[in-house]
């Protein structure tokens, strides 16, 4: 383990207390000057550690940042994020998905995520933009490789909404997500989560997909842009105005997602398509379905076995759907 990270597993250890940079120097084997150095790199990382010339140091905050110490600390995971190794944290970069493509085209393993406090060019579905202001949301994508076909891929997509869906319930058990098909997620009807799924394929072998998950967290009024004022929210203005765990929410949804993948895999989609059920807004309702076909509007009436939607029309034409833009209508 790093120098910094041991400096600060003690540091939490002894916590509220304080240790000496002379103790530090001697149980690491480092010269004082090299703990200083250290505690410094951790202040910078965002750690409020107190020094004072007689005591030494003392931590007196964690920051809400997603440093990758302290998600792994807490995940118990088999595939994704399982090793710190598998964790790239940025404080800001282009997009978590751009950059994990990278990572994915030289060789990076099944599991591996790229998580960042801000991104200056997230990407949303349809070429558009997501808004990803620093330390407030979410921005995170996930590598796997699953042994099946391409086909088979929009049901991760779905597959993730139902983790994330299900880490929120976990985290605020009164606040109630809907999931629009394939994969928004809404609170009273304003969108909290969008997710975005690449992939690379052939015709009959499915290389590998990431994930990109973009979760509207601690946003506040002023940090939507003003064309999202009336459609998007964030758990924090759906909580009354209370700030939301990043870090806990973020291990709940890494955790979730680790379980879901992993039941996919030993017993087939089942699962996944029952949470989903259970949490969607979209079955049983009116809806149009925009694709580059052009629109369908009808009544949703299955989701099937792939993860498509199936509309029936007022004279009872059934058209299916594997991918498009979904609007609820008034009846
Ligand atoms: C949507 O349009 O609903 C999908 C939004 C997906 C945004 C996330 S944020 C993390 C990841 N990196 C990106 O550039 N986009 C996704």
């Amino acid at each position: 383990m790093m120098i910094r990270y041991k400096i600060l597993n003690l540091l939490k250890e002894k916590t509220p207390g304080y240790v000496s940079g002379e103790e530090m120097a001697k149980m690491f084997a480092v010269s004082r000057t090299a703990v200083w150095k250290n505690i410094h790199a951790l202040q910078k990382e965002g750690y409020l550690i107190a020094g004072s010339p007689r005591r030494g140091y003392q931590l007196v905050g964690i920051p809400d940042l997603l440093l990758p110490d302290e998600l792994a600390g807490k995940l118990q995971t088999k595939v994704v994020a399982s090793s710190p190794e598998k964790i790239h944290y940025y404080r800001q970069i282009d997009s978590t998905n751009s950059a994990l493509k990278k990572l994915a085209e030289s060789g990076a393993p099944e599991g591996t995520i790229v998580i960042a406090e801000e991104q200056t060019r997230g990407r949303g579905r349809l070429g558009r933009f997501w808004s990803s202001p620093f330390a407030r949301g979410i921005y995170l994508s996930i590598l796997l490789k699953p042994p099946l076909l391409p086909q088979d891929a929009p049901l991760f997509t779905l597959l993730a909404a139902v983790a994330v869906v299900k880490s929120i319930q976990l985290n605020l058990p009164h606040i109630a997500v809907g999931i629009k098909w394939p994969n928004d997620l809404l609170i009273n009807n304003r969108k909290v989560c969008g997710i975005l799924t690449e992939l690379k394929a052939e015709a009959d072998l499915l290389h590998y997909l990431i994930i990109g998950i973009g979760l509207n967290v601690n946003l506040q009024d002023d940090d939507f842009p003003a064309v999202l004022k009336n459609t998007a929210t964030s758990l924090y203005l759906e909580n009354k105005r209370q700030s939301v765990s990043r870090q806990k929410l973020t291990a709940a949804l890494l955790q979730e997602m680790d379980s879901f993948y992993l039941d996919y895999l030993n017993n087939g989609p089942e699962m996944v398509i029952s949470a989903w059920k259970k949490f969607n807004i979209t079955l049983g309702k009116k809806v149009t379905v925009k694709t580059i076909q052009g629109s369908f509007t009808g009544r949703a009436v299955a989701l099937e076995r792939d993860g498509a939607l199936v509309v029936e029309d007022a004279q009872g034409g059934r058209k299916r759907f594997q991918a498009g833009e979904v609007t609820l209508e008034k009846f």
